[in-house]
């Protein structure tokens, strides 16, 4: 605990630890991800499943992460090895996803700025193209320049530590973050349009496509393949099973209130996406039907833009509004990224955090590098095991996030549940004095569902499994 502490390693209260996960939580995959798949997924039927996962499985898994990293007061590297002797292993693990995610996040990261740029200049007409979008990325040199741009804002955050860098920025970011999707949520609520056959739609009929529960061709198959999407959705979302809640729960103090804290960032990380999809949906559905809901980046970075273009002189600036809201989004993500890297390199290597930061930050901007030339020099179509091709960046993310986050979640609530007991979790929670709302409930979650849940999760996409 102590080299923490001499390291300027806490938030300074609840609001600031609040705030700062609320930071990595809410990131791209609240503001493309979910959208996506609410509008794939049946609407309002996605929404009922993903609140409900929410409030059981997100909290099971965000409650373990936050009281491990408390109680133990280090990162996962040595968390799980301290909690039982023969679980460092777990640890290793789990420090391998940060590892990973942060050699593609910066890149995405980028490719935001970008587009702040797009509408800082004027090219809202050329960003609706078809083709703007794979020509910025397929490009040599600037995505390479916006990506390491992005690196090194991220590393200065983590190189001025918890208080001064994290939560500093999260306390000025997040709050306009809400302010602006609430803004934008609420003007698209008032958009209309007549398209070229006359056909007009407006912004709340696009609201109810977005929260009608959509059951035609409801099958068991298909169900299940929602709630799956539904669960690997939370576990991106809220940033767990990857150590940087263990990370950024080392850093809370004794005396904060986890029940309350986990219950505030499950409520700020909802509410964003549900807001995204409330903003994003009807923006769609309004200026292009239900097509052009396409999945991950393309709803993002092709989608959009032609919204912006299409709604006249007010577009760049919804436009410039978005991917700032966007950018700020994936900066406090990928800082948290890069300082759970930081923080277990740390403790491995008994070194200082500006080195390590600094250290860090130079093999980080080679791997962005290599990342961003996936799409051009290193260009290939690699089949992954879940039947999608991708490209470099899809690799990385789905190793980390499809193959290792499930995994870990297997793991670690076997360990809480069944060989340390859900008591090691609930009496930290309790240390402070505060009784744990849902206390029963965890239990129940850690020892039998999420187990479970998890390791179909796993065996789905793996393709082990298929419905
Ligand atoms: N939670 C972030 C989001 O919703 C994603 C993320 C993943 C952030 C991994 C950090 C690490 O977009």
């Amino acid at each position: 605990m102590s080299d923490k502490t001499n390291q300027g390693g806490t938030f300074t209260g609840q609001l600031g630890f609040v705030l700062a996960a609320a930071g990595s939580a809410v990131g791209v995959g609240n503001l493309w991800r979910f959208p996506y798949l609410a509008a794939k997924d049946g609407g309002g039927l996605f929404i009922l499943i993903y609140l409900i996962l929410v409030v059981t499985f997100g909290f099971t898994l965000l409650t373990s992460d936050i009281s491990i990293g408390r109680k133990t007061g280090v990162s996962s590297v040595n968390a799980y090895a301290k909690m039982k002797k023969g679980w460092g292993f777990l640890g290793i693990l789990t420090f391998f996803v940060p590892v990973l995610i942060m050699t593609y996040y910066a890149v995405i990261g980028g490719w935001i700025s970008r587009y702040i740029v797009t509408y800082l200049i004027g090219e809202t007409q050329a960003a609706a193209g078809d083709k703007y979008f794979t020509g910025f990325i397929t490009g040599e040199i600037s995505p390479v320049v916006y990506a390491l741009i992005f690196m090194l804002i991220t590393a200065f955050i983590v190189y001025k530590g918890v208080e001064g860098g994290i939560e500093k920025a999260s306390r000025f970011i997040m709050p306009l973050l809400l302010l602006m999707i609430i803004f934008i949520a609420i003007f698209a609520l008032f958009l209309h349009h007549r398209d070229a056959d006359g056909v007009s739609r407006t912004g709340l009929q696009g609201l109810a496509v977005y929260l009608t529960p959509n059951l035609e061709g409801l099958t068991l198959g298909r169900f299940l393949q929602i709630l799956l999407d539904a669960m690997s959705q939370l576990f991106f979302s809220l940033s767990v099973s990857m150590g940087i809640m263990i990370t950024y729960g080392s850093y809370v103090k004794k005396d904060v209130n986890l029940s309350k804290s986990i219950a505030q960032i499950e409520i700020f990380d909802t509410l964003v996406a549900f807001l995204a999809g409330m903003m994003i949906i009807p923006a769609i559905f309004v200026f292009s039907g239900t097509e052009g809901m396409g999945a991950g980046p393309s709803l993002m970075f092709i989608s959009l833009p032609k919204v912006f273009a299409a709604m006249g002189v007010v577009g760049p600036v919804f436009g410039l509004i978005f991917f700032v809201m966007a950018a700020f989004a994936a900066l406090t993500s990928c800082v948290s990224v890069l300082e759970t890297v930081v923080a277990n390199c740390m403790e491995i290597f008994h070194s200082e955090r500006r080195k390590t930061t600094l250290i860090a930050t130079v093999i980080y901007c080679i791997a962005s590098v290599i990342i961003v030339l996936g799409y051009s020099v290193f260009y290939m179509e690699i089949k992954l095991p879940n039947g999608s091709t991708g490209q470099l960046l899809d690799i990385m993310d789905y190793i980390s996030n499809s193959f290792l986050m499930p995994f870990i979640a297997l793991l670690s609530t076997i360990l809480i549940g069944w060989v340390v007991g859900p008591k090691y979790v609930t009496d930290e929670v309790e240390s402070s004095g505060h009784r744990m709302s849902r206390k029963g409930l965890y239990v129940v979650m850690v020892k039998f569902v999420t187990p479970v849940m998890m390791l179909v999760l796993f065996l789905q996409s793996t393709g082990l499994l298929n419905f």
